[in-house]
């Protein structure tokens, strides 16, 4: 039995155990100063909007200066604002005017990794193999007589070696150093005490500047295995996790670093922590969530689940057990920077959009924590973009073999009837925006109730008003092949989902809303989900 987060019957509800997040990623949002990338101003001028659909939080993707080798999350000094971004009083004026607008705000923190122009990291190429400077990376000589070969068979999650030769002080070829992620992100050490002193420094900072809590990027990453060994092939994963346990991943020294931040936040009431953690077993994923450890923590598995009853149920049942063991509040989530958008993966065009929408509804009638990526709500497509186009360090580093994330990170249209859609006053936007999104706009879809957009805003008005979602728990009904209905235990509202290829019959009640609509007999069509009263 592992200690549980919740203190028991009288223990008050906590604000994000059942909110909607809303996902923010900067550079794609809106751009307030025309040079074709998102910014701070650009978020608060949508905040309006934010309310409107009626989120509770957003998470707002790295904004600290950084090279942008992974557009931010290579970050060169964890306390300021990088200019493309604005500039301290811009996130201040974000975070006063989110406050305004009744919305809590959650910044990312990249603990596993800095930028490679961090001045710690520049301190340690010019300092000596064993020094403390360079004992604050994972530094490691070759193999070989030589040391021509790196240190052990580790890839990188984008493509090619985990390992990166230097050029010593005295011009030799020298040591390598760790990068899970593109050599401009090196690996920090978690062995050495500034790295611990300067996180907790990190959090502070931005707690005493109003955050509502942070976002732990790579959260199952810290701590490496010991003696950072060699490794059979099918022992690594790839960014999205897999079923299978990857050996640089999850080892039992990452939980001090949460016990770390969680003691620290535990001092600013009402703040949270949600690690991204990629972690596919249930008892391993639950750790992470201990009483002393993070609130909340991703769950990724309905962005991989194949759209059929059966597949979706189990990672549902998966993520509720998983939490289940601690008391922590579930959470889920359909998509995000990092993956394909529900409308592509699902099977594109109007049948991908017809099964995310239908993929909504059910994530909308869960318990627990909501993350919705921005776009989400719009059904945007991920995007087939040209070669040239592409940015994500994945391209170049897999030899041109996988086209990386940009696909998923189109900016988002706003208005008007051709690219840039309102997203810039400039010319340009940073990723090429398709010229047939003109119906996909937040202006069309407005005023639209069959949108996407609405559908949307229908479900988070009845998530939020009505009684029939109170409770923490599931209950599943029976339901023809390809079908599910679930419901919290005594409540008269029910969820059902048909994933097959024929109409179905529907449990009692009157629908509330559905993802399209119903048969002229009533019933539940192929790639439907509905909400029945
Ligand atoms: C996380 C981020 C991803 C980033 C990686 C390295 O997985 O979500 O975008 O590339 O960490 O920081």
């Amino acid at each position: 039995m592992q200690p549980s987060q919740s203190g028991g019957p009288s223990t008050p509800r906590l604000w994000w155990s059942d909110a909607i997040c809303y996902q923010v990623y900067i550079r794609s949002f809106a751009d307030s100063d025309a040079d074709g990338v998102g910014d701070l101003d650009g978020v608060r001028s949508r905040l309006g909007y934010l309310e409107l659909l009626g989120v509770d939080a957003l998470w707002i993707t790295p904004c600290y200066p950084s090279p942008m080798a992974d557009h931010g999350y290579d970050v060169a000094d964890p306390r300021d604002i990088d200019p493309l971004f604005g500039d301290l009083a811009a996130f201040d004026s974000l975070v006063a005017a989110s406050h305004e607008h009744g919305i809590r705000l959650i910044i990312d923190l990249v603990p596993n990794h800095t930028s490679d122009q961090h001045e710690w990291f520049q301190t340690a190429l010019n300092s000596a193999p064993g020094s403390p400077e360079r004992d604050r990376y994972i530094f490691r000589y070759g193999q070989g007589d030589d040391g021509a070969a790196p240190p052990n068979n580790w890839p990188s999650q984008f493509g090619g070696p985990a390992w990166t030769r230097v050029t010593e002080p005295h011009g030799q070829p020298g040591q390598w150093y760790l990068h899970l992620f593109a050599p401009e992100q090196p690996d920090l050490n978690w062995s050495h005490p500034d790295v611990w002193a300067d996180l907790e420094k990190t959090l502070r900072f931005w707690l005493d500047r109003g955050v509502d809590g942070f976002r732990i990027d790579v959260a199952h990453g810290m701590a490496k295995p010991h003696g950072l060994p060699t490794a059979p092939p099918d022992a690594f994963g790839l960014l999205d996790g897999g079923s299978q346990p990857d050996v640089r991943f999850d080892h039992d020294g990452v939980h001090e670093v949460h016990r770390m931040l969680r003691s620290v936040i535990n001092e600013y009431p009402d703040r949270v922590l949600v690690g991204e953690i990629w972690v596919s077993d249930d008892d391993r994923f639950s750790r992470y969530l201990r009483s002393d450890e993070l609130h909340l923590g991703f769950n990724f598995r309905l962005t991989t689940a194949k759209f059929e009853a059966d597949e979706i149920r189990a990672s549902i049942e998966h993520s509720l057990e998983a939490v289940s063991r601690v008391g922590a509040p579930p959470t889920w989530t359909l998509s995000n920077h990092d993956v394909a958008r529900p409308v592509t993966r699902l099977g594109g065009g109007e049948l991908g959009l017809r099964r995310a929408r239908a993929l909504a509804l059910v994530e909308l009638g869960l318990p627990g924590t909501i993350f919705v990526y921005n776009g989400e709500e719009l059904g945007l497509p991920s995007v087939d973009l040209p070669d040239e186009a592409l940015q994500d360090p994945v391209w170049e580093r897999s030899g041109h073999t996988r086209r990386g994330r940009d696909a998923h990170r189109v900016p988002v249209p706003w208005e008007g009837s051709a690219p840039d859609y309102g997203f810039t006053d400039g010319n340009t936007t940073w990723l090429p925006m398709p010229d047939t999104w003109q119906g996909l706009t937040v202006e069309a879809q407005l005023e639209d109730a069959r949108s996407t957009l609405s559908l949307y805003r229908h479900a988070l008005e009845i998530r939020r008003g009505h009684p029939g979602f109170a409770g923490d728990e599931l209950e599943w009904y029976g339901a023809p092949d390809g079908c599910f209905a679930y419901r919290r235990p005594g409540s008269t509202l029910v969820c059902a989902l048909n994933t097959s290829s024929v109409t179905v019959p529907l449990p009692p009640g009157d629908p509330l809303i559905a993802s399209a609509p119903l048969a002229e007999d009533g019933q539940l069509p192929p790639d439907t989900a509905v909400w029945l009263a």
